[in-house]
């Protein structure tokens, strides 16, 4: 079966690199964790040392570098893993893609024997100047896509919520990782790697308008105090749940 990153994920791996800073995140969230499942692993980013990879998109499976986990071919909603056969269950903004994002976390749930954790977007944090300024239709479909923090805590029970600010020079490009270089989004090759531009229909006239704002000082008025900054919270956030509980109690 052809999935949507079978189309769109050629060339990811150029891309969307892990930003070490974002992988200390993650890494910290993970704790002592010692066994981890990535679901939704794509390319392998942020994988820990001997983890096992799950990921849908044959194209996304072969961007895997030899010396990464092996990745078995499937879905998040029905994992071919035993109830806690792993210690943690990791998934690095891959379930806002998912057709069943309550099954594929219950999934994540039942094989982790201790901890879930998720990088993901906070739909109630929108406040990102590309989409409030140029482009409102990515935050009309991520609003839909991404489940809000009450959601997930809704399956997976009380989670620790941490923020993850984006660093200025952030190397793993998606959404929200050229905060403060606008330039980059006028980029097609740059718009490629981050799947909602794919589902976006007047992405060339919106790219029309931040070049002439960006040309006219426009941007430079409005945002140009972003220069200043090292980081910016854009919603990104950390969900670490225990496995041990969930919406139905103890497992
Ligand atoms: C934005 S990419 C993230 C990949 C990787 N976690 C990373 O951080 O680079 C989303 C990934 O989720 C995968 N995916 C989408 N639906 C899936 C599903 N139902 N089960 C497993 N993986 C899925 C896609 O194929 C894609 O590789």
């Amino acid at each position: 079966m052809t999935t949507k990153y079978d189309r769109i994920g050629i060339g990811y791996a150029s891309r969307r690199r892990p930003d070490a800073r974002i992988a200390a995140h993650i890494a910290s969230a993970l704790g002592t964790s010692r066994s981890v499942l990535n679901v939704g692993a794509g390319a392998g980013s942020y994988e820990p040392e001997g983890a096992f990879a799950l990921e849908r998109s044959r194209v996304m499976i072969d961007q895997r570098s030899p010396d990464r986990a092996p990745c078995v071919q499937g879905s998040a909603t029905h994992l071919p893993f035993r109830s806690n056969s792993v210690d943690a269950a990791l998934s690095v903004l891959s379930l806002h893609h998912w057709d069943d994002p309550g099954a594929g976390l219950r999934e994540m749930q039942r094989v982790a024997e201790r901890r879930v954790v998720l990088l993901t977007w906070d739909p109630a944090v929108s406040r990102f100047w590309l989409v409030k300024d140029y482009v409102p239709e990515i935050d009309a479909i991520d609003q839909e896509i991404f489940p809000g923090m009450t959601e997930l805590e809704a399956v997976l029970g009380p989670c620790q919520i941490r923020a993850v600010p984006i660093p200025h020079d952030c190397c793993d490009g998606f959404l929200g990782a050229y905060w403060r270089r606008p330039e980059a989004y006028l980029d097609r090759s740059v718009r490629h790697s981050i799947s909602t531009f794919a589902r976006i229909e007047h992405v060339d006239e919106s790219m029309n308008h931040l070049r002439e704002d960006l040309e006219s000082g426009i941007w430079t008025e409005r945002y140009g105090s972003l220069r200043d900054l090292e980081e910016l919270d854009l919603g990104y956030r950390l969900v670490i749940a225990d496995a041990t509980r969930g919406s139905t109690g103890p497992k």
